[in-house]
């Protein structure tokens, strides 16, 4: 049966905070869009992570967030493209590539890139 529940966004970059009522079978950006709210997306798929927010209070359903670490889930995180909300809500919009970097960051830290052509070492 469909119900809705309240969510709460803050949305970081933008300084503005959004209070907003989402069906429990929609997923929570595509119903902020069609009530007219801008928020931070890129695949729309699960996928990228761009649209990813801390979680501050309450539950979502997010089966499809391959994108999204299960420790990422466990510490709060979810991707509103493809989360449904299962009680009311209170997020936060990440900094910017927040998740992306606390899932991929480790793999480009640990050594050194060169950019452009090597060294004529005569
Ligand atoms: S927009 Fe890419 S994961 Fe949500």
């Amino acid at each position: 049966m469909t119900h809705s529940y309240n969510i709460i966004i803050h949305d970081r970059q933008a300084g503005q905070t959004y209070e907003l009522s989402v069906p429990n079978d929609r997923y929570v950006l595509h119903s902020a869009e069609d009530q007219g709210y801008k928020l931070p997306f890129s695949c729309r798929n699960g996928a990228c992570t761009s649209c990813a927010v801390r979680i501050l209070a309450g539950q979502v359903y997010q089966p499809e967030a391959v994108g999204l670490s299960q420790h990422l889930r466990d510490r709060g995180y979810a991707l509103l493209c493809v989360s449904y909300a299962r009680s009311d809500l209170e997020v936060e919009t990440q900094d910017e590539d927040e998740v992306y970097e606390l899932q991929f960051g480790r793999y480009f830290g640990g050594g050194q890139v060169r950019f452009g052509l090597p060294l004529d070492e005569d």
